[in-house]
């Protein structure tokens, strides 16, 4: 088990920044996630901590050893990869021995390490098959197997549920998350499902162009986004955004545009008062649909909107509305038993101690 820190870390394929600068320390024993989309770098950051790619510039430390040119052999690090990279030709006791034989262990400790990485996993039962006669989810077990077998410091996982159909890709999130508390490996954990990123980790690092967004729990993760990016990427549905203008009338601050003209609570006041340079500046609001309710209960905190319901989605437990409000569309989400119908007249009342308001010119968060 290890810290691992990570300096200014960049990787360049030609042109192509993947790396743009990564700091980041992650603490011994933690699960932390890469959250961020497609292209943003996840697994390159991943391979270079790895050391299957040679990092352009910057530093990587295992507790205090600069790893940055060690070889993956000389690393203590162990990769699962996204698709099953089993050995179809090697039976499962095999494939998990693997990398203890060519550590040059002798029989009885792998014997004995296998046993128990198999056991830990629940596959016991399978170490005589070959992968083919196995489902997704016993061929990625068979791999999370092999990565603990040699009880690394660092446990690299990559998209490792994402070959798996849902119900089983909701079970193995609570697996992997037990096992790595059992073991209390540090861990690194790449996705780009927002659920499996919340549920799993207990930090999470939200990735965009090779540079690292924001790095908090889950909780600061939904509940202070450190930007526009990261505040549209968490929560589904998505978070509401509209431009706003602050004016200062007597001694109330206003968000104002041509459909809303909310007066801040004092809270915000004084929080939003200080940040305004020019008043002519345009800020983003952002709303979350779960911030708006069709009750109110203390209206000096709620801000109503009327307008037509456009379309609802039914979910079960939720009630996902469209609403057209003066020219903009603003979506909420509602208990699911919920009596409403589309095309008639609501009345919505925004939740004023849970909005947040952006910089349009770097998309930072002021409040
Ligand atoms: N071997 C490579 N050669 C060239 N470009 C690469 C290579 N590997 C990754 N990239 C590029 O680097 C960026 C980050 O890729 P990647 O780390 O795979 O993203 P993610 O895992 O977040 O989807 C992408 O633009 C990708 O095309
Ligand atoms: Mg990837």
């Amino acid at each position: 088990m290890a810290k691992v820190r990570i300096e200014n870390l960049k990787k360049y394929f030609g042109s192509v920044k993947a790396l743009n600068g990564i700091d980041i320390e992650i603490k011994d024993g933690k699960f932390v996630v890469l959250l961020g989309p497609s292209g943003c770098g996840k697994t390159t950051l991943l391979r270079c901590i790895s050391g299957l790619e040679k990092v352009t510039e910057g530093k990587i430390f295992f507790d205090s050893t600069d790893v940055t040119n060690l070889p993956p052999k000389s690393r203590n690090v162990s990769m699962v990869f996204q698709s099953y990279a089993v050995w179809p030709h090697m039976k499962v006791y095999e494939n998990i021995a693997y990398p203890m034989k060519i550590k040059g262990y002798d029989k009885n400790k792998i014997e004995e390490k296998v046993l128990w990485a198999a056991k830990t996993l629940n596959i016991s039962e399978l170490l005589d098959r070959y992968p083919a006669q196995l489902s997704g989810g016993q061929r990625q077990r068979v791999a999370v197997a092999r990565a603990i077998v040699l009880e690394p410091e660092v446990l690299l996982m990559d998209e490792p549920l994402s070959n798996l159909d849902a119900l089983l890709r909701v079970s193995m999130r609570s697996e992997l998350k037990k096992l790595q508390e059992r073991l209390g490996t540090t861990t690194i954990y790449v996705t780009h499902d927002q659920v499996e990123a919340m549920t799993m980790g207990d930090e999470i690092a939200v990735m965009q162009n090779g540079v690292i967004q924001q790095y908090g729990t889950p909780e600061e993760i939904y509940h202070k986004p450190a930007n526009v990016f990261v505040a549209g990427f968490i929560g589904s549905p998505q978070m509401n955004f509209m431009e706003v203008q602050i004016l200062k009338e007597k001694n109330e601050l206003f968000l104002r545009n041509e459909s809303l003209n909310i007066r801040l609570t004092d809270d915000l006041k004084t929080e939003l008062g200080n940040k305004i340079q020019n008043k002519n500046d345009v800020f983003i609001l952002g709303i979350r649909p779960e911030n708006i309710h069709k009750e109110k209960t203390d209206i000096s905190k709620f801000e109503p909107i009327e307008g037509k319901v456009y379309f609802i989605e039914r979910l079960g437990s939720d009630t996902i509305v469209h609403l057209e409000f003066k020219g903009t569309r603003i979506v909420s989400k509602l208990p699911g038993d919920v009596k409403i119908n589309e095309g008639e007249s609501l009345k919505m009342y925004i939740d004023l101690s849970k909005i947040h308001v952006f910089s349009k010119i770097d998309g930072k968060a002021l409040i």
